[in-house]
């Protein structure tokens, strides 16, 4: 199954209740290894995760930090961005060259990376301890 595949299916899973907007995500980890992971909305709604955020823990749960392509799907009619966040949150394992792909139900793409998403990154660097 490919990241898209997996994006689209795990999906279907995604808890959103409250804002009706299920959101998808698959990655490939730098082993090859693809993790999934869907937006989690709770009643008490700054406590939701995103899609991104769940396909990333999993890969950490998984034993392996390093990222090389993450898939993001929903339904509307643009592919989704990922949210500040969650580039954020890319950016912990990922390089600027890593792929992002956002995708719709009905097949329109947009390939970026993060470093277009998120130029001058904090990362560790910044703190002088990498
Ligand atoms: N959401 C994601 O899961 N990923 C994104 O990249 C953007 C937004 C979720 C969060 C919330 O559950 C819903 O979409 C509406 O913002």
């Amino acid at each position: 199954m490919d990241l898209l595949d997996a994006a689209r299916q795990v999906r279907e899973n995604a808890h959103a209740p409250y804002s009706g907007f299920k959101v998808g995500a698959a990655l490939r980890a730098e082993s090859g290894r693809i993790f999934v992971g869907c937006n989690v909305e709770n009643a008490a709604y700054p406590e939701g995760t995103c899609a991104e955020a769940g396909a990333i823990a999993a890969m950490v749960a998984g034993g392996e930090t390093g990222l090389s392509e993450i898939v993001v799907v929903a339904a509307g009619e643009v592919p989704v961005s990922p949210c500040g966040g969650c580039r954020q949150k890319l950016a912990e394992f990922g390089t600027g060259d890593l792929r992002i792909i956002m995708a719709t139900l009905d097949g329109k793409r947009r390939d970026t990376t993060l470093a277009a998403l998120l130029p001058g990154a904090f990362g560790a660097a910044d703190m002088g301890t990498a």
